[in-house]
């Protein structure tokens, strides 16, 4: 029988090792899940210190999971600790870091002018079918990727906070982004047991589009004294099924964070203007230093 046909990928050239940059709060889970599901992965900041705080969120987070999931087999939850810790590494020297692995996911500081600046060194040193992705939440891939020259085995990986909790990636498939690179990965997402979403290089992507016009709007009926901010929480929670009103929300992703996506989203002029209108409010609080639950105080206090 000729089986010249066959309609499965071979598994050959799947990716096995994983760079993430960056041990902040996102760079940190990454690694985190990719070990858990058996990748290798290298994690790297700009210094050791950075790096022990990656390890402390990693630490702290792979043992509530160990006793929610072996709860009391002490000894599984101990073995499960210490399989995730061998598949990582950690890394200063960033040349160093992106040595022979099959994936880099950028997770740094949100400035495109420091992610071009790490993309374009990291194109020269990189094995050429290395696939790169950022994690930004609110650049366009386009304007990061086009500073290397593999704007194919280009892509977004959006992760979500806290990214061992959270189910979703948005996939930022792109003009240039080649379906080779979008496969595989799609296969690694799900290999780390996410379920993938596939989207253009639209501002906001699909999560954030919809969900910071949404808490925008809740945040400007409130100013308006139309109901307190206690009873919007209420209402969205018992009247549309939310596991948390717009203003708890809010506080959980941070009003810094919020006023920098409105504001990006204004000058760059390609979301109807009336979504994205300054909002008195949380201007006010943002400049109070009333940043959400990581400052002690938001719209509500902690
Ligand atoms: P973070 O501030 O907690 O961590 C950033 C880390 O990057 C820091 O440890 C910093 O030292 C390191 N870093 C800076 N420049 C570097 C370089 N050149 N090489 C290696 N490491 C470098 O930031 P966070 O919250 O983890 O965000 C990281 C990225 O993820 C941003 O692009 C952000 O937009 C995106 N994101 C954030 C989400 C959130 O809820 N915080 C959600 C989804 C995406």
């Amino acid at each position: 029988l000729n089986n010249n046909f066959s309609t499965t990928t071979p598994n050959n050239n799947s990716i096995q090792n994983i760079t993430v940059y960056g041990s902040g709060l996102m760079g940190a889970g990454i690694v985190q899940v990719a070990a858990q599901n058996g990748f290798k992965v290298t994690m790297v900041d700009i210094e050791q210190a950075f790096i022990e705080k990656g390890k402390k969120i990693i630490d702290a987070s792979l043992s509530r999971i160990a006793k929610k999931q072996f709860k009391d087999d002490e000894n599984s939850q101990k073995s499960f600790i210490e399989t995730t810790w061998s598949n990582i590494k950690t890394e200063t020297n960033s040349e160093k870091g992106a040595e022979n692995t099959d994936l880099i996911i950028e997770a740094i500081v949100e400035n495109l002018e420091t992610k071009q600046n790490l993309f374009k060194k990291l194109d020269k040193i990189s094995k050429p079918n290395t696939i790169f992705a950022s994690n930004t939440s609110s650049l366009p891939i386009s304007e990061i990727s086009k500073i290397t020259e593999r704007q194919d085995k280009f892509a977004g990986l959006h992760f979500f906070n806290p990214v061992p909790q959270m189910k979703l990636v948005e996939i930022i498939k792109n003009d240039q982004t080649s379906e080779d690179t979008y496969q595989k990965l799609v296969d690694v997402t799900k290999r780390m047991k996410k379920t993938p979403v596939t989207c253009k290089d639209t501002p906001g992507f699909i999560v954030n589009r919809l969900l910071v016009p949404y808490l925008m709007e809740a945040v400007r009926l409130a100013e308006r004294g139309e109901a307190t901010t206690e009873d919007i929480d209420t209402a969205m929670k018992l009247g549309a099924g939310m596991p948390m009103g717009p203003f708890e929300l809010s506080d959980f992703v941070g009003l810094d964070t919020l006023k920098s996506i409105v504001d990006g989203w204004r000058k760059d002029g390609k979301i109807d203007a009336g979504l994205v209108a300054p909002i008195k409010k949380l201007d006010d609080l943002v400049k109070e230093g009333k940043l959400g639950r990581k400052s002690g105080a938001g719209f509500y206090t902690y």
